[in-house]
């Protein structure tokens, strides 16, 4: 029987790495899993921006460096999440205005990037900046730099690392729609510039939910000149599952990756964990969960089997 990552060929197979759950030597399965099956990893909270300077210029990479020194002594591709999100940002960001706002991002983005360059292949550089109905969302960097915090936060991610490629990521832009149409004229603008590189499509779905023109938008993503990449995939369900269930989420899985495969420019394709056990959808959805490929114990679901099927062909 073959790996996530002997099946995905050329692209990449990754999975979001938790630093706590690396280091857990009460359960030494996740490391083990995370070398054996996936040749791509995110740290799934270690490097945003309340991970990384929880204070104003006091920055801690303690945590993101257990992620970035296990994905890199394992030949794994590292992506750097995130660098512009109003979400687990610390209170003191939303304190400063104009100017003084300007330059925490800016430095905080220069001085992230910087550390971590040679290790992240990838940066997600603005993360879940729209709204579903295509216009930006409330964030102190909306409101205080105006629309316009997007391309300033892409050339100041350019000059910082020019050897990382420069992705936005958000969720509910995996088929056409609104957001997506929005997101789409953002980052043609941003390419006529040569300030991004690529689009992550989050991918956080729902069994038998999965859009089903997934593969013809990362198309148009990618005749806009750009890599495209799933890059937190998972397809919750309601919990105890049912067999029914995992049978479809099977399905789903071997549709994404079939879409993804469709598409030249499709990188790769990353889990947003290993076991269902410490996915952050019970949290999030309660009576949800079960979105992983391995469950609770570790064993491969019906969807593992889909997933090496659909990379093999
Ligand atoms: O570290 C504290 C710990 O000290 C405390 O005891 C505990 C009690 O709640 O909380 C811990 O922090 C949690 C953190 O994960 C680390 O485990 C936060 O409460 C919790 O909110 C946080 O959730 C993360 C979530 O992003 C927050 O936005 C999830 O782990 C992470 O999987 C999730 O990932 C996001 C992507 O970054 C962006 N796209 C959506 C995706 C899913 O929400």
């Amino acid at each position: 029987t073959t790996t996530l990552k002997a099946a995905a060929g050329s692209r990449y197979f990754g999975a979001a790495l938790a630093a706590g759950h690396l280091s857990n030597a009460s359960d030494p399965d996740f490391a083990l899993f995370a070398q054996e099956q996936f040749s791509g990893a995110t740290p799934e909270n270690e490097m945003k921006w309340d991970a990384t300077e929880p204070s104003e210029g006091v920055f801690t990479f303690s945590q993101g460096d257990q992620v970035a020194s296990f994905a890199v002594s394992n030949n794994m591709l590292l992506r750097g999440h995130t660098l512009v999100w109003h979400s687990q940002l610390p209170a003191w960001v939303s304190t400063l205005t104009g100017d003084d706002l300007l330059n925490a991002m800016n430095n905080h983005i220069t001085t992230v990037m910087t550390h971590f360059q040679g290790q992240t292949f990838a940066w997600d550089v603005v993360n879940e900046a729209f709204n579903d109905d295509g216009t930006l969302g409330t964030s102190p960097f909306l409101t205080q730099l105006g629309s316009g915090y997007i391309e300033t936060a892409f050339t100041t991610a350019r000059a910082a690392d020019p050897t990382a490629k420069l992705y936005i990521n958000d969720f509910n832009t995996e088929g056409i729609n609104a957001k997506s149409d929005a997101l789409l004229e953002t980052v043609q603008s941003l390419k006529a510039s040569n300030l991004i590189d690529g689009v992550g499509f989050q991918s956080h779905f729902i069994v038998g939910e999965v859009p089903q023109d997934l593969q013809q938008n990362l198309q148009r993503f990618a005749d806009a000149g750009v890599d495209v990449a799933i890059t937190e995939l998972d397809i919750r369900m309601t919990v105890p599952a049912s067999e029914a269930n995992l049978q479809q989420q099977a399905t789903d899985y071997a549709f994404v990756i079939n879409a993804c495969q469709a598409v030249s420019r499709c990188v790769g394709i990353t889990t947003w964990g290993i076991p269902d056990i410490y996915s952050w959808v019970p949290g999030t959805f309660p009576g949800q969960g079960a979105a992983l490929l391995f469950d609770d114990n570790y064993n491969e679901k019906p969807a593992f089997s889909s997933t090496i099927d659909a990379l093999s062909n």
